[in-house]
């Protein structure tokens, strides 16, 4: 038993009701003052991660990396970059972090390397067709002389998904494969060194003591024999994120992770995996965490549903509808470093158009304020379904998405790569606010020689960790209060739950044994359940008790005789 009460060998296993914090490692804490985070700061930070009422903690890419898609381009598997630290002070961390009964995840990044890692740099010097090229997409250019990549595919920050090369002896070669930067080539799962690379990989890390893996990118390591084009000509563009796409989602990955939960069950506390899958619909994530698959997936139908009743109960029923059917909980998430702050994304209308990024939204009105109320009812909702949920940085203290950094200071790749008409990711990436009155309002300690790596907006003064710990109702006090709850109900974490029928406009649902959730977006207020206590509210009620618009409330419900479950 861990010195705070978790047990860390409980029979069910962990993960099922698991509430993961995922710490974006450049913004979470700075510990030596170079203005990014690191894994001193992050050590410092583990006494308040413990006391937040969080179960595990995700770490973003922490490994040695040019850096030129924030640590997602990794030039050694097995190291430590020298921004974050070292591999002793990761062991250390380890330890620290099971000491204080939590658990901890790191990325896995493998559908790409760096272009600096010495597999890709000894492919650059070999020739075509031999084994250093063969770990990656290398193909022929199409053309008289090979000058036109070999497919029409693109790469997710914009411009053609292939780059060329200049051969060993000097002359123009042929072209490689990279869904993401030029600086990211996509390997060859097709390869057993691959393979076995991995596989190594997450044996190094676990034996360290992690307790599992984030899968990057877990629906795109397999691509279409032949490499077809996306859009054939002449033919309707075909449709994204399908079993037919060339390279998102194709049935042949589930063999990969089979091999990977083996390998994973092989330890004596088995270690687990999420998986990052875009996928078409809830059915396609289902197969994922098929019982010989991967552990859990993010959900990010929920992540990306409007603040609207009808696509949040269709997506959350799907949702529990298909992870049932394969015995898997779903895993709830609100936001991560790659999308849009959800304060910001609630604060636009509930109009159906795309709020995945902040390009999506930044020419549109916001009402920050009643993104800021929807945002607290949203965590009260994620808290309350069945399954696990992921809480991103700064989530927990109501943070939006910065939307007016200036241009010069971008550092998301995407800005590059789009000739400068997509800003990307940088608005969700701002370091943390810890305390004090000013920026670096405590990320970096009081001697540091550089400021934060993005600029901290001076308004954050009120949403510090410092501040917010002494207001009753911050966003940072409900998200403690909620864990604690949520820790200490029998109903809530894995399990069911059944609707009940209330006016349009909400959403209210029961779970065994004696609790109620209401969440009310846009309805007239709504009448609480009979013979049922607040346990805790997103916002005021009504001086009558109902629940009014934007808000959602948790109530213990007392049992009534002659009625098996509670009800209203
Ligand atoms: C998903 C990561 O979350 C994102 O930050 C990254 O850019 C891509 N995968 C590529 O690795």
């Amino acid at each position: 038993m861990a010195p705070n009460g978790r047990n860390l060998s409980a029979v069910t296993p962990w993960w099922r009701s698991a509430v993961i914090y995922e710490v974006y490692i450049r913004s979470f804490a700075d510990g030596d003052g170079d203005g990014v985070g690191d894994i001193a700061g992050l050590r410092s930070r583990l006494p308040y991660l413990a006391d937040l009422g969080v179960d595990a903690l995700w770490i973003t890419p922490w490994y040695p990396s040019p850096m030129r898609d924030g640590g997602y381009d990794v030039s050694d598997l097995l190291g430590i970059d020298r921004a974050f630290g070292t591999l002793e002070e990761a062991r250390e961390l380890i330890a620290e972090v099971h000491h204080l009964g939590l658990r901890v995840l790191l990325d896995l990044v493998p559908n790409h390397l760096s272009d600096r890692h010495p597999w890709f740099q000894a492919a650059l010097a070999a020739p075509a067709g031999s084994p250093a090229r063969a770990r990656f997409i290398f193909r022929d250019g199409r053309g008289p002389a090979g000058e036109e990549p070999p497919n029409d595919w693109t790469s997710n920050f914009g411009g053609p998904a292939w780059t060329r090369v200049t051969g060993p002896d000097g002359r123009l070669d042929q072209w490689y494969l990279h869904l993401f930067t030029p600086a990211q080539p996509d390997l060859d799962w097709t390869n057993s060194e691959v393979r076995e690379e991995f596989a190594r990989t997450m044996r190094f890390w676990f034996e360290l003591g992690v307790d599992g893996f984030r899968i990057d990118v877990a629906h795109g390591l397999i691509k279409a024999e032949g490499l077809p084009d996306l859009q054939p000509v002449g033919s309707a563009p075909a449709p994204d994120h399908t079993a037919s796409h060339p390279h998102w989602d194709r049935d042949e990955v589930h063999e990969i992770y089979r091999s990977w939960r083996a390998l994973a069950d092989a330890y004596a506390d088995p270690r687990i995996f999420v998986a990052e899958a875009w996928v078409n619909g809830p059915e396609r994530l289902a197969r994922y965490v098929r019982p010989d698959e991967l552990h859990t997936a993010f959900n990010f139908d929920f992540l990306l549903a409007h603040w609207h009743p009808s696509p949040m109960r269709r997506t959350i029923a799907a949702t529990l509808r298909a992870h049932e059917a394969v015995g898997a909980p779903p895993t709830w998430v609100l936001s991560n470093h790659d999308t849009v702050r959800e304060v910001s994304r609630y604060a636009r209308p509930a109009d159906g158009r795309p709020v995945r990024r902040l390009d999506d939204l930044i020419a549109r009105p916001a009402d920050l304020a009643a993104g800021r109320r929807r945002a607290r009812a949203a965590a009260l909702l994620m808290l309350a379904l069945p399954g696990g949920a992921y809480i991103y940085q700064g989530e927990e203290l109501g943070l939006a998405e910065v939307e007016d950094l200036p241009d010069e200071v971008l550092r998301d790749p995407g800005w590059e790569q789009s000739g400068h008409t997509r800003r990307g990711r940088d608005g969700c990436r701002v370091p943390i606010p810890w305390s004090g009155l000013e920026p670096p309002f405590g990320f970096s300690p009081p001697s540091a020689s550089a400021p934060p790596w993005l600029p901290q907006p001076p308004d954050w003064r009120s949403q510090t960790v410092e501040a917010e710990s002494a207001e009753e109702d911050s966003t940072l006090t409900l998200y403690r209060g909620a864990l604690r709850l949520r820790r200490a109900h029998p109903a809530l974490g894995d399990g069911t739950l059944r609707w009940i029928e209330v006016q349009a406009g909400a959403l209210a649902f029961v779970r065994e044994p004696g609790f109620a959730c209401i969440v009310n977006f846009w309805s007239e207020p709504v009448e609480p359940p009979a013979e049922a206590d607040v346990m805790i509210a997103s916002g005021p009620l009504q001086d009558d008790g109902r629940v009014p618009a934007d808000t959602a409330v948790w109530f213990a419900v007392r049992p009534r005789p002659g009625l098996s479950s509670p009800g209203w």
